[in-house]
């Protein structure tokens, strides 16, 4: 056997959504057989991987002062003791904006979009003699998928990308622009994943995908064959998998909220009742001007249907507002819709004006001060709301997959089946175990609780 590679020190900082947190995953796996092994900080890193978003334009322009400050770190490693830090940027960021990030900011070593990663360690290697590659521009995920190296889950809860880019052109959207198409991963590829995933001690999968509900593979057979298509049929093939005991998706389109899938939300246990399905205004002639392809009323109408199908679901969303064009009844029309849904959750954002996406030129563009002022409204309303969901579940019995420990001596925190926090004094044994907790107490972000007998599982 040869000897093992020296170790090397490497730092993954991620902005954005849950995509990004799987691909720094898998970027530590890729350089793992290099001899890097993970740090908390970036002071000591040989590599750091800075991994981007770029939906917003404060997520963008982030990157470029996190780099400054990384810059300094760089210079200041060298001075000291000689030392060669290795500066990367990933993500969506160095996707659009790879030769601006090469130019504004002379410390990056590397740039790499996501479609790249599988080549990370080559690009790596080649950077050490020469500066400047960038590696981003064509999309080819299924190269990257078939390419990435074995999982190494170091939880009880994953997340698992079965589905990357978008096809619909929301007119706000950078996405479809900055990460392709839709293209869907194969269930075989997928289930192997997930099997290995639960051999692992996984208990909950998170299915990802810009656009997840739109996941149809080659060959699929569509909403008609057995196990209803698409992503109805992938969650029921996962849950038939021993150990894997919860299964969540996100993010959704209210377009592709299929019947199957409705209804596999009512007939698949494992499918947890939290659905986080973006709508993002409530007024009709806004949504058109997004180019959404739905109303506020077929939106009502599918949250009625998956209700019926799963009555205790919990709905979360996106909003945004200040989209051009937005007045005061269109907001209002928002703030209708969800107290209509008493969303459970949700993300709010100020529309941001992204360079090349048709909203960026349209008229009536809105002040900043009036945005500022409806996101304090939406939010009051949503914070609300939340605060009233958490508390409804008080007095309940949840089943809570404890996933570590808290930040107290002897108490634990995990997940309801509705996505909220739980904190409970619990054994360290029972990290990785469903157990029934009666809830006690609710805050806006969190639950606490305490244990029942009996269990749910054997203690
Ligand atoms: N401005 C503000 N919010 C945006 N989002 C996407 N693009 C923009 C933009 N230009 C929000 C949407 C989407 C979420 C991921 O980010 O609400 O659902
Ligand atoms: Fe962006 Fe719309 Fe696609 Fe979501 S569905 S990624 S908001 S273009």
């Amino acid at each position: 056997m040869s000897d093992p590679a020296p170790t090397k020190r490497l730092f993954i900082k991620t902005n954005g959504c849950q995509m990004n947190v799987y691909d720094s995953e898998r970027m530590a796996d890729v350089l793992a057989p290099l001899g890097y092994a993970m740090t908390d900080t970036p002071d000591q890193a040989d590599l750091v991987v800075l991994n981007t978003c770029h939906i917003r334009e404060k997520a963008t322009e982030k990157v470029y002062s996190e780099l400054g400050k990384l810059k300094e770190l760089k210079q200041a490693r060298a001075a000291a003791d000689g030392a060669v830090m290795t500066i990367a940027v990933a993500g969506c960021v160095a996707q659009a904006e790879g030769e601006e990030i090469m130019r504004r900011q002379p410390a990056v070593d590397l740039v790499v979009g996501p479609q790249a990663y599988h080549q990370l360690h080559e690009l790596i290697a080649r950077t050490h003699r020469a500066r400047g590659e960038r590696l981003a521009a064509d999309f080819a995920p299924q190269e990257k998928f078939d390419a990435l190296p074995q999982r190494r889950p170091g939880g009880v809860t994953a997340f698992l990308t079965v589905q990357e880019g978008c096809d619909k052109f929301c007119t706000f959207c950078v996405v479809p622009y900055t990460r392709g198409g839709e293209y869907s991963r194969a269930p075989q590829a997928i289930e192997a994943e997930a099997r290995d995933l639960a051999a692992h001690g996984v208990r909950e999968v998170t299915l990802l995908g810009q656009n997840v509900n739109a996941y149809s593979p080659p060959n699929d057979q569509g909403p008609n064959d057995k196990e209803g298509g698409g992503l109805a049929a992938l969650v029921r093939r996962l849950a038939k998998i021993p150990g894997l005991d919860r299964i969540r998706y996100t993010t959704s389109h209210p377009r592709d909220m299929d019947e199957a899938l409705i209804a596999a939300h009512g007939e698949v246990a494992e499918l947890m009742p939290y659905l986080h399905l973006p709508v993002q205004s409530g007024s009709d002639r806004i949504l058109k001007a997004m180019n959404r392809a739905h109303t506020a009323q077929s939106y009502l109408k599918t949250i009625a249907a998956i209700r019926a199908a799963r009555p205790d679901i919990a709905i979360s969303g996106d909003f945004i507002v200040g989209f051009p064009g937005e007045r005061d009844s269109d907001f209002e029309a928002t703030l209708a819709l969800v107290r209509e849904v008493g969303h459970a959750s949700a993300f709010s954002f100020k529309y941001s004006r992204r360079p090349g996406t048709p909203a960026a030129a349209m008229p009536g563009q809105v002040a900043e001060a009036v945005k500022d002022e409806r996101l304090a409204r939406l939010n009051a309303l949503l914070d609300a709301q939340a605060r009233a969901f958490n508390e409804s579940q008080v007095g309940r019995v949840l089943p809570v997959l404890f996933e570590r420990k808290g930040r107290h001596p002897g108490q634990l925190i995990g997940r309801s089946p509705y996505l909220q926090a739980v904190h409970a004094l619990a054994p360290d044994r029972m990290i990785g175990q469903i157990v029934a907790v009666r809830i006690e107490a609710a805050a806006r972000m969190s639950l606490a609780g305490a244990l029942v007998q009996p269990q749910l599982e054997p203690a």
